[in-house]
Formats: C-alpha cells, structure tokens, sequence
C-alpha cells in the first residue's frame, strides 16, 4: 500500500486555544457552546499523558450495548453494502470525514472498502492523528499495494479540495452533527465535503432520526462515554498554557435534551454537558476566567434529525438524495447523495 500524509496540526493546535477561550466563557454569555466535540477525541502522545479521549470513544462504542448509533449503523451499513457499491461502481477514490478508531475501521470501513471493486484511493480524515495511524494500519493489512492511502489530519469542517484518483464518494458516518448554530453549521459542513468531494461525486452519510429524549440520554449514559467528555479538560491542560487553579479533574458529565422545530420539522437537540465540582479562577493570554462551583459549560451539541429534515439541507447546497436505507428500529438512517 501507498501512503501520503498531510497534516496540519500546528494550525488546529491554534484553534483548539480558540475554541477552548469561547467555551470557557459560556458563563458570562459571551462564549459558545458546542464547539469543543471534535477535541474530545484526543490522542495520547506518551505513557504518563492524561488525554485519551480517542482511546475512550473507541471502548465506549465497543462497549455500551445501547450506544445504538454504531452498532444500528454498523448493521445498515454491511446489508447495504453491495446496494451502495452497485450504485457507485464507478467510484475511484473514497473519502472517510471522521475514521473513528479500531473497532469502526475493522467492522465497517474495511468490508466497506472491499466491496468498492474500482477503487485506487482511500483518504482518511481525522483530526485525531492516531486514529489515522490505526487507519493506515488495519488498511494495510487488509489490501494490497493497488490502494493508495492519504491521512489527512485535519479539521473536516474547512476542507480543501483532494487530489483524488477519478470519482470520488464521501462517507459522514457517525452521525457527528454537532454545532453551536442549526442549521448554519450544518449547512457550512456540507459544503466543505461537497469542495473536498468535487461536482459529479458522491456523499453517503448516516443520521441518527431518533427525538426520543429517554433513550437517546440512555445511549449515552455510560461511564467511559462520561470520562471520554471530561477528559477534553485533560487535553486544554495539556495543550494550552494556563495560569492559576484550573483542575481537569474536577467536573463530571451530563446530558441534557431540548426539542427544536426548524421549517415544521421536528429535532432534539443533545447536549454534552461539563458540569463544575469546585471554583477555579485562571488566566489564558492574560484573559481572566472564573468558574463557580456547579457552572455547567457545554462541550458539543449533536442533533437528532429526521431524513426529510436532512433533505431539505442538503438541497440548500446543491445535493440530491438517491438512495435512502433505515434500520429495523427507525432510528439510523443511511442516505446518499448526488453533488450536484
Ligand atoms: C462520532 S465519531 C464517528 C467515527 C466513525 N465515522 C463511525 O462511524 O463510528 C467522530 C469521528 O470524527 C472525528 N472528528 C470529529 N470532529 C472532527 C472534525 N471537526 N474534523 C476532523 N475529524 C473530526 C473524531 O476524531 C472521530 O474519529
């Protein structure tokens, strides 16, 4: 297997001292909230290192049995397979916005992968670098020296055009729609996947439809999935120079829900939750944070969302929906797209 690699951490490490200011000034109403989702996923870089985000997520999905998102997911997707890569035979280069780690690429990326019969090229996104390294691994072993890898780490919500081998088909799988503004981040995500994707491609993506608050909180409810959302206080300590009593041990987890309606249609907004076990008052930059004790900050806003909703999205950008596949449960649905 060929490899390429790109990365552009110095310019994320940047923006994780960004995201991480406007989150820790939630509480004064001039911050944002849900932001700070995709640096939960953070990698370990030595043995004595806290932050292991990443490496929580990963046991979390294998884990959790009502964690329903991957493992309803993983069922649509391998039934659907051969369906898909009918559809999109002439598809050359496959890119992955989001790989997740081991468990995800081994049960689902690779047979996915084989079924695509013409492919050259699979690129794979992560702003987490060791799950691209797990990636680049299990493809490895999987294919022969025919497939050309491309890790590219890096924030999939600013994309720039890939170079790619022929068609190429995205795949959204995760249901990872967390933004602080709906439908506005929604719509600004599409459309970096549609500028790395390129006109005349293809985008397949799962969303998770289920508005039920009682078991969308209980698919969460897990104490690795908890520790996975504290330990992003792990990876602002560890990254970020702060001065004063900030403790990365001192918060726990919850989950809140709100239903939302947007043009008639029906979400539930999810809320990830930090919630403050002591006071703490420190500097970033000079800037004066203080935190009281019970202040709930939120990390990431993921929303829940039914297909028509997601087609009315889509069509805001210039995508086509082709095909649409739902799980025995009505809660993942799996729909691909024509970029038009
Ligand atoms: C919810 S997991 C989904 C993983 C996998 N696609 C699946 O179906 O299980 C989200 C993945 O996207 C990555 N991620 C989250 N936000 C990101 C961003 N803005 N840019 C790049 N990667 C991101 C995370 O590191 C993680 O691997």
């Amino acid at each position: 297997m060929q490899t390429t690699k790109i990365s552009h951490l110095d310019t994320t490490q940047e923006s994780l001292k960004e995201d991480a200011k406007m989150f820790l000034r939630q509480n004064n109403g001039s911050g944002q909230t849900g932001r700070m989702g995709k640096w939960s996923y953070s990698e370990r870089l030595s043995d004595d290192d806290a932050v292991c985000g990443g490496i929580l997520w990963d046991l979390f999905t294998a884990l959790h049995r009502d964690y329903y998102v991957t493992r309803n997911q993983r069922d649509l997707v391998l039934q659907n397979i051969n369906k898909l890569a009918h559809v999109f035979a002439d598809t050359k280069t496959i890119i992955d916005f989001g790989v997740g780690g081991g468990e995800v690429i081994t049960k689902q990326t690779v047979p996915l992968l084989k079924a695509f019969k013409n492919i050259s090229q699979y690129v794979a996104v992560d702003i987490n670098d060791a799950f691209l390294k797990t990636a680049q691994k299990i493809i490895g072993s999987n294919f022969d020296k025919k497939l050309k890898f491309l890790g590219i780490n890096e924030d999939f919500e600013a994309m720039s055009p890939i170079a790619k081998h022929g068609k190429a088909l995205g795949l959204f799988f995760g249901a990872s729609t967390n933004f602080e503004e709906f439908p506005e981040g929604m719509l600004d995500l599409l459309k970096s996947f549609k500028r790395a994707i390129g006109k005349g491609g293809n985008l397949v993506m799962t969303i998770d439809t289920n508005t039920d608050p009682k078991s969308v909180i209980q698919s969460y409810n897990h104490p690795l999935h908890a520790e996975q959302i504290a330990n992003l206080m792990h990876r602002i300590t560890r990254d970020i120079a702060i001065e004063g009593d900030f403790d990365p041990y001192a918060w726990h987890y919850e989950t809140d829900t709100k239903p939302m309606t947007y043009k008639g249609h029906d979400l539930l907004l999810t809320g990830h939750v930090l919630v403050a076990e002591k006071p703490m008052s420190f500097f970033i930059d000079g800037e004066h944070f203080t935190i009281k004790e019970g202040e709930r900050l939120v990390v990431d806003q993921s929303y829940k969302i039914s297909v028509d909703l997601m087609d009315v999205l889509c069509e805001m950008v210039g995508l086509t929906r082709v095909s649409r596949y739902d799980d025995s449960d009505n809660r993942m649905a799996l729909l691909a797209y024509n970029i038009n």
